[in-house]
């Protein structure tokens, strides 16, 4: 695992941004795992700019997203769908035809998750899986339980994590309780895992996972096992982090 400090989230986003673009650059026909979130709308932004540039073309990238509230349809301002069509997919090249994320508004969660497996395994999996962090070690929605779901799957968001998004919603009860998310095998079968972190309040979370043990009750934990996963994140991340 290789750790890039950056000094803080503008150089961290260049940095994530740079990353990624040079895997759409060495393979423009690559499959991308997208997040949403606060952390990667930087690396988004210089996405974006490199494209306006002339420097990126993502007109053959397929991407497959990590998660979806249920319930949510895509025109819901805070669908994970509407994040990345506001955020990323409008301002590029992309053919939304190439586009996936869960659909929130399958009902049937076993229906859903299924679908969403064989979209994932139609692209022949990922090559590079970009991954927020929450502040229990989530990475997509997979929440800190005894035992890692591997395939997507339908999960109770935990109360910690209801609370940190409930700022993007008018109130907590509009919360989503439940999330469709890939599950960790797929993303630890992404050929490259690429996690973002950045801020103070994600440090102590950052020590547990990356230099703690490797355990399902820090999701994110599981990355120190991957042969090429890179984390890039700010000096107030990694404040708490022996580097
Ligand atoms: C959500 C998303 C995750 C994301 C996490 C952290 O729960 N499902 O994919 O990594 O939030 O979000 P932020 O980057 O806003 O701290």
């Amino acid at each position: 695992m290789k750790i890039m400090k950056a000094k803080d989230y503008d150089e961290l986003s260049r940095k994530a941004a740079n990353i990624i673009a040079s895997q759409v650059i060495m393979k423009p026909d690559c499959v991308l795992g997208l997040a949403t979130g606060s952390s990667p709308l930087g690396t988004y932004k210089e996405l974006i700019d490199w494209y306006n540039r002339g420097d990126l073309d993502f007109s053959n990238v397929k991407s497959v997203n990590l998660d979806e509230y249920k319930g949510l349809t895509r025109d819901n301002d805070q669908s994970y769908y509407y994040f990345m069509y506001n955020n990323l997919f409008k301002h590029i090249n992309i053919d939304m035809a190439n586009t996936n994320v869960p659909d929130g508004t399958e009902p049937d969660s076993e229906t859903a998750c299924s679908k969403y497996n064989a979209i994932i395994e139609s692209v022949g999996g990922i090559d590079l899986q970009l991954l927020g962090i929450g502040h229990n070690g989530h990475i997509g929605f997979n929440e800190p339980a005894d035992e890692c779901p591997k395939l997507t799957h339908c999960v109770d968001l935990q109360a910690s994590t209801i609370e940190a998004n409930k700022r993007f919603f008018a109130s907590i009860d509009d919360v989503p309780k439940q999330a469709y998310t890939m599950g960790i095998q797929t993303i630890m079968q992404a050929k490259k895992v690429l996690l973002i972190a950045s801020g103070a309040d994600k440090a102590p979370i950052m020590k547990a996972a990356f230099f703690g043990p490797v355990t399902p009750h820090v999701p994110a934990s599981i990355l120190q096992l991957h042969p090429d996963c890179t984390v890039v994140a700010d000096e107030a991340a990694l404040s708490q982090c022996d580097l």
